[in-house]
C-alpha cells in the first residue's frame, strides 16, 4: 500500500536525530589528520604546538594509538583501510595519520591545524587501465569467470562484431550525511552511534578489530542520512578513530569526517576500464559474448567490482566468456557504490549492445527481444521469474519506441540535435541471513525486533507493513524497532537485500508467533532465523529486471546533454510499498544520470590526490539536471521470497548511463564509450 514514511514528519520537522546529532554530556570531540602525500613514510609529527592549545586532549597517531587486529576486514579479507595508525606508511592520498581529540569540535580542529608532519617521499603508482602490469585475476568471490562454448569460433563466424573498450571513473557514493561516530565506554561495553547501513556487521567488525567479545560492542545507527554502498563494508574511519580515542581518553569521543574527507577517506566506486566483444548473425542472434572487466584494487585491502554479472546473465549466446581482473594500485581501498559491478558493467554491455544493432540496421529493442534465454546462459539454472521482455515491450510502449528514427542525427530542434535511447539491466535478487524477534504485548500491541538500517529508503515503513501483514493486524499496532546490534544478526541495507533478508525473518518470526499465540500468557516472545530456510532456496536465476529508455537533446556549439525523458519500467517482485519504491527508483534513476553526464572522481597524476573531492568540484546531478522521470512496475513476484520481494535498492541505476549514452549516439551518430559524456568530450 502506498504510505508516506512512518518517520517523514520527524524527519522534515528536524526532529529526528543522525550520528552526530546525538546529545551527549561530557563529549570529547576529535578531528582527523590526512596525509599531504600519497605514498611514503612518516617521518615526524611534532604534537608539541597542538598539545598546548587551550582544550587539547591530546594526539592519537602511530607512536601511541591502539594496537589493532590486522585480521579484521570485509567479505573480501583483511581490510588494511580500516587498520589506521598501525604503522608510519602512507600507502595513499588522504590516508588519516592522526586524530587530535579536544574538548569542542573547534579546538581540535586548531590544534589540528598546528601539528608539524614531515614525510619520506616515495613513488606512487596511480595510473590505472587494462593493460597494466599488474593487472591480476580478481577474486571469484561472487563465483568464477564464465567459460561456455568456444568464443573465438563463434565471433569468427558472425556476420558482425564488436570489440569496444569503455572506461568508467572513480565514483563517490557521495551521501547528504558525512560519516560520524561517537563511542564511549559504559564498563565492559563499548557503545557507539554511527552513520551506517548495518549495525550489526559494523558491531562484528569492531569487535574483530579491537579484540573485544561480540557481546562486548553495541552499535546504534538510528537515522542515516544516506549510504550509497559508503556506509558499508565492514567500519568507517570516523569509527574507526572514535573507538581508539575513547579507549584511551576513558571519554565519549565524537569522530564527524568533513566534506572533503568524506571523499579522501571513505571507499569508492573503483575505476573501470572493459573490453566487450559481441558477435551476432544477420537476425541478431548473438553468438558470442566476451567481457573483459578490469578495475582498480587498493594495495590494502581485496575487493571484487563485479562487472560482468549482466554477461553471465542477460542474453542467450552459443559463447560466453567473462574475465574479471583486478589491478592494484596506490589509493584507498574501493568498495561498493550504487548497484556494484553491475552499474558499470551494464553501461559497457548495454552500448556494445547497442552497437551490435547499429551495425546490424537492426532496432535496438528488437535485438534484446531476439536474445532471450530460457536458462541461465552461463549457470543452466532456471529463471525464477523472469520479465525483462514485459519490461521492454511495455516501457517501449508507453515511451512511444515505435515511432523512433532508424538512422542517428535524424532529428533536430532548432539547433538541438535530438535521440533516443534504451537498455536493459537486471541485478541479482535474494536475501541473507538475519534473524527477527516478535513480542505479543498484553496491551494488543506487537514489538517487532530487527538489526535493520534504513538509510532513507523507507525500511521503516516497508518493514511496519510487512509485519503488519505477517501479523495480519492493523500497521498502527506495530512498534518497530530497527538499527541496534543489540537486536540479533541481521544483514546489512546493501546489495538491494535489505528489505528482502529482514521481511523474511519478520515473516517467519509473524508466523511462529501466531502459532503460539492462542491461550498464551503475555507479553510472549519468539525469534526467528532465516538461516536454515535460505539454506533449502533450490538454487535459480533470481533477478531484478527493468527496461530504460530516454530521450536528449544535444547541443552541438557547446557539447552539452540534457537528458528530456527519462523512463524506466521495473520487475521488481512484489511491491510493498509503491509510492517508497517508486521514489528509490526514480533516485536511482537520477545516479544513473548523474553517472552519465557529471559525476567523475579526478585524480591528478602529478600528486595521486583527488582535485575535486567535495561538492563544489564533484558534481551530482541537481535538480536542474533532471527532467520528469517515469517509474513503474510490470507485475511480477519472487516465488523464492515468502513476501514475494526481489529488490528495489539498486536496479533504478544500473541500465540508465548506457541508455543515455545510446541516446547521445542516436541524437549525434558519435558514440561515447568513457563516461561521463563531457561537454569537451561531445564536441
Ligand atoms: Mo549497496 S552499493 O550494495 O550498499
Amino acid at each position: 500500500m502506498a504510505r508516506p514514511r512512518v518517520e517523514g514528519m520527524a524527519k522534515v520537522t528536524g526532529a529526528v536525530r543522525y550520528a552526530a546529532d546525538e546529545p551527549m554530556s561530557e563529549l570529547a570531540h576529535g578531528w582527523v589528520v590526512t596525509s599531504t602525500v600519497t605514498r611514503g613514510r612518516i617521518r615526524d609529527i611534532d604534537t608539541s604546538a597542538a598539545l598546548a592549545m587551550p582544550g587539547v586532549l591530546g594526539v592519537l597517531d602511530h607512536s601511541n594509538a591502539p594496537r589493532l587486529n590486522l585480521d579484521a576486514g570485509s567479505f573480501f579479507g583483511p581490510d588494511g583501510g580500516m587498520h589506521l595508525l598501525q604503522n608510519d606508511e602512507i600507502p595513499h592520498s588522504g590516508r588519516p595519520i592522526a586524530l587530535v581529540v579536544a574538548e569542542t569540535a573547534e579546538q581540535a580542529r586548531s590544534a589540528a591545524m598546528a601539528l608539524r608532519v614531515t614525510y619520506d617521499e616515495e613513488p606512487y603508482d596511480v595510473d590505472f587501465s587494462l593493460e597494466h602490469p599488474a593487472a591480476r585475476p580478481a577474486t571469484a568471490f561472487f563465483g568464477e569467470d564464465a567459460t561456455v562454448g568456444d568464443v573465438e569460433r563463434e565471433v569468427a563466424a558472425s556476420t558482425v562484431a564488436v570489440d569496444e573498450r569503455y572506461v568508467t571513473p572513480e565514483a563517490h557514493g557521495a551521501a547528504m550525511e558525512p560519516h560520524s561516530a561517537t563511542a564511549w565506554w559504559e564498563g565492559e561495553r563499548l557503545q557507539v552511534v554511527d552513520s551506517n547501513q548495518g549495525p550489526f556487521l559494523v558491531a562484528m567488525t569492531v569487535a574483530t578489530l579491537f579484540h573485544l567479545e561480540p557481546k562486548q560492542v553495541r552499535v546504534r545507527s538510528l537515522h542515516v542520512g544516506g549510504g550509497f554502498g559508503s556506509k558499508s563494508g565492514g567500519c568507517g574511519p570516523q569509527l574507526v578513530l572514535a573507538v581508539m580515542a575513547a579507549t584511551m581518553f576513558n571519554r565519549a569521543v565524537r569522530v564527524t569526517l568533513t566534506r572533503s574527507q568524506v571523499f579522501q577517506t571513505v571507499s569508492m566506486r573503483p575505476a573501470t576500464d572493459q573490453r566487450v566483444r559481441i558477435g551476432a548473425d544477420a537476425d541478431g542472434r548473438l553468438r558470442a559474448i566476451d567481457h573483459t572487466a578490469a578495475f582498480e584494487v587498493s594495495k590494502l585491502a581485496d575487493y571484487l567490482e563485479n562487472c560482468t554479472e549482466l554477461s553471465n546473465t542477460l542474453y542467450a549466446a552459443r559463447a560466453i566468456r567473462t574475465r574479471r581482473t583486478a589491478v592494484p594500485v596506490d589509493i584507498l581501498p574501493p568498495y561498493s557504490v550504487r548497484g556494484p559491478g553491475a552499474t558499470p558493467g551494464s553501461f559497457a554491455l548495454e552500448s556494445a549492445m547497442d552497437e551490435v544493432a547499429e551495425r546490424l540496421r537492426m532496432d535496438p529493442l528488437e535485438l534484446r527481444l531476439r536474445n532471450e534465454p530460457r536458462v541461465g546462459p552461463v549457470s543452466g539454472l532456471p529463471f525464477s521469474r523472469r520479465n525483462l521482455v514485459t519490461c521492454l515491450r511495455e516501457g517501449a510502449r508507453r515511451f512511444g519506441w515505435a515511432t523512433r528514427d532508424r538512422e542517428p542525427r535524424t532529428r533536430s530542434e532548432g539547433h538541438l540535435l535530438v535521440g533516443t535511447g534504451m537498455a536493459a539491466t537486471s541485478f541479482s535478487a535474494g536475501a541473507l541471513p538475519s534473524t527477527a524477534s516478535i513480542t505479543a504485548e498484553a496491551d494488543g500491541g506487537f514489538t517487532v525486533a530487527i538489526g535493520a538500517s534504513d538509510i532513507g529508503t523507507g525500511a521503516r515503513t516497508a518493514l511496519t507493513a510487512v509485519a503488519a501483514e505477517a501479523l495480519r493486524i492493523d500497521p498502527e499496532r506495530i512498534r518497530l524497532l530497527i538499527a541496534d546490534s543489540d537486536l540479533g544478526p541481521a544483514w546489512s541495507a546493501g546489495g538491494s537485500r535489505g528489505t528482502t533478508s529482514w521481511s523474511w525473518a519478520i515473516t517467519g518470526a509473524a508466523a511462529k508467533l501466531r502459532s503460539q499465540l492462542a491461550g498464551a500468557t503475555l507479553p510472549l516472545t519468539v525469534s526467528f532465523d532465516t538461516t536454515e530456510s535460505l539454506g533449502a532456496l533450490p538454487p535459480m536465476e533470481r533477478h531484478s529486471y527493468s527496461a530504460v529508455f530516454c530521450e536528449v537533446t544535444v547541443d552541438p556549439a557547446t557539447g552539452e546533454v540534457r537528458v528530456r525523458r527519462l523512463l524506466g519500467m521495473f520487475a521488481v517482485g512484489r511491491v510493498i510499498n509503491p509510492l517508497l519504491a517508486r521514489s528509490q527508483l526514480v533516485g536511482g534513476m537520477i545516479m544513473g544520470l548523474s553517472m552519465a553526464l557529471h559525476e567523475e572522481g579526478v585524480r591528478d597524476p602529478a600528486t595521486g590526490r583527488h582535485v575535486n573531492g567535495d561538492f563544489a568540484g564533484y558534481h551530482i546531478a541537481a535538480h536542474a539536471d533532471i527532467p520528469d522521470i517515469e517509474a513503474d512496475f510490470v507485475p511480477d513476484y519472487e516465488p523464492g521470497d515468502p513476501s514475494g520481494i526481489k529488490g528495489v535498492g539498486e536496479i533504478g541505476t544500473v541500465g540508465t548511463a548506457a541508455a543515455i549514452a545510446n541516446a547521445v549516439w542516436h541524437a549525434t551518430g558519435r558514440r561515447h564509450r568513457t563516461l561521463p559524456i563531457r561537454p569537451d568530450r561531445v564536441l
